[in-house]
């Protein structure tokens, strides 16, 4: 095959080039372009070879006509994720034809630089659109999955969303850290903990930045970060990783409703953020077509609120033991999911039973049984969002240490800013997986990691 050296020389574009003259096929020309990118779709016809060509910043329609172009061993040996360099005229699509960005490659000369077997459709295609994410298949080829349509949309989403909260974050004025991944202290309990042996000491990866986002507020103002949190989770659920991207926030000289508010303020505004964009909006309609913007306010309701809530059910949604709730019980996930889509809109719950959250956390003044903390809870995958005021008294915390059965020494340096100018302050967690798999509608958090980790799962 060669290049027709009286073509007008073409010109390099990647796909999110939308500024080419589009020809008509008739007196108009088109601008004669050159991509490169791996074949997403292929139908070869009598007349007419189709491609539909992808470069992961867009895709594009292009025709071979049946002849020189086709009739080669490369032409032949065509397959999905065969990597080329097409040439050719850039047209509209004719009328009642439909294509991506509504045109077309006139293709006159393309290279293979890449050949791909011809095993792949399975895989690419059909297997992320079934989205199966417990499919052994589909997660031990999660590296090929991720070429599909779908599994790269969320992918692309799930960059957006990040930068839009680093956008939000510093319209507000919060300052980014990015504290360590090894640390010697837990967070939210012994039993999630992943320890491994640090020069003969034994250490863990962190379960949450919080403790150390709680040390440089006094300094650096708010603060906020975007790191992997890591949780020994041992059971296999929807919405549990064993690595997941956390979105941690400190807020200094608060009090439980700034944080409260601050909290639907950032989820809003990323939500606008997307919503605003006309690829991601395009992604949303795509994955989850009943998308609807959360109204505001949110639903604010306190934890003894929906323990009444649950049991006021017809049939009433009932405790892990397949009892009516009672006060001081964690509400499963299973019962919070059905609360969650029963309502059907974002819900601010608020108030927990000091015994069943973390040793950190605020009692309320005006009721001590229960903690100033809240989860956020979204239709179809339940809490996305931890948060909580912290205890911001010394001798309260030491207390609270021993309470929790949490050797103290280790914490000094947490301890030590209860001493060194204590504050009334505050902060979430919120796991960017399950943002994503609520925005995004997915049935797991799988599905929104790159390359998820769960138990029984670290590969690729
Ligand atoms: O509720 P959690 O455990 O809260 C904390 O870690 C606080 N220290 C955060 C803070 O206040 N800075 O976790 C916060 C969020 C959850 O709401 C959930 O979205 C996510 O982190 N998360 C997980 N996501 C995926 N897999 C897991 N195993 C997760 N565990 C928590």
């Amino acid at each position: 095959l060669k290049e027709d050296p009286t073509l007008p020389p073409a010109v390099r574009i990647r796909l999110n080039n939308k500024a080419v003259e589009l020809g008509d096929g008739k007196d108009k020309k088109g601008q004669r372009v050159k991509v490169y990118g791996r074949i997403h779709e292929l139908r070869v016809q009598k007349t007419t070879t189709f491609i539909t060509l992808k470069d992961g910043y867009g895709y594009l329609s292009c025709l071979l006509p049946a002849g020189d172009l086709t009739r080669n061993y490369d032409a032949l040996t065509f397959a999905i994720e065969t990597a080329l360099v097409v040439y050719g005229e850039m047209r509209a699509v004719p009328e009642g034809a439909s294509a991506p960005d509504n045109r077309e490659l006139h293709v006159d000369y393309f290279k293979v630089l890449g050949r791909a077997p011809s095993d792949l459709d399975a895989i690419t295609n059909r297997v992320s659109m079934l989205q199966d994410p417990w499919d052994a298949q589909m997660l031990d080829n999660r590296h090929l999955v991720l070429r599909g349509e779908n599994a790269s949309a969320v992918m692309k989403l799930r960059e957006f969303v990040e930068l839009a909260f680093i956008d939000t974050y510093r319209e507000m004025e919060f300052r980014k850290v990015s504290p360590p991944a090894m640390v010697q202290t837990q967070v939210e309990g012994g039993s999630t903990l992943f320890k491994y042996d640090y020069y003969g000491e034994e250490a863990y990866l962190t379960q949450s930045s919080q403790l150390y986002l709680e040390t440089v507020m006094q300094s650096l103002g708010n603060v906020y970060c975007i790191e992997k949190s890591f949780r020994a989770e041992k059971s296999l659920t929807r919405r549990h990783l064993s690595e997941y991207t956390h979105v941690e926030a400190e807020l200094d000289f608060i009090d439980f409703n700034d944080l409260l508010d601050h909290i639907e303020e950032i989820i809003s505004r990323v939500v606008d953020k997307v919503l605003a964009d006309e690829t991601m909006k395009a992604y949303i309609e795509r994955l989850n077509p009943n998308f609807q913007r959360p109204t505001r306010p949110f639903l604010r309701m306190r934890y003894s609120e929906a323990i009444d809530w649950l049991n006021a059910q017809d049939p009433p949604i009932l405790n892990e033991e397949g009892n009516p709730h009672v006060f001081g019980d964690d509400i499963a996930e299973a019962a919070e999911r059905k609360m969650t889509d029963i309502i059907n809109r974002p819900i601010l719950l608020t108030h927990f039973p000091v015994e069943i959250k973390a040793f950190y956390m605020k009692k309320d003044p005006e009721d001590p049984r229960v903690t100033e903390s809240v989860d956020v809870l979204m239709p179809g995958v339940g809490e996305i969002v931890g948060g909580s005021m912290r205890m911001d008294d010394y001798d309260e915390l030491i207390e609270a240490y021993k309470k929790n059965g949490i050797p103290h020494e280790p914490y000094y340096w947490y301890t030590d800013q209860r001493k060194y100018g204590s504050s009334p302050h505050g902060g979430y967690g919120l796991g960017l997986e399950r943002f994503l798999a609520w925005l995004a509608n997915q049935h797991t958090v799988r599905t929104c990691s790159l390359y998820p980790r769960f138990m029984g799962r670290c590969k690729p």
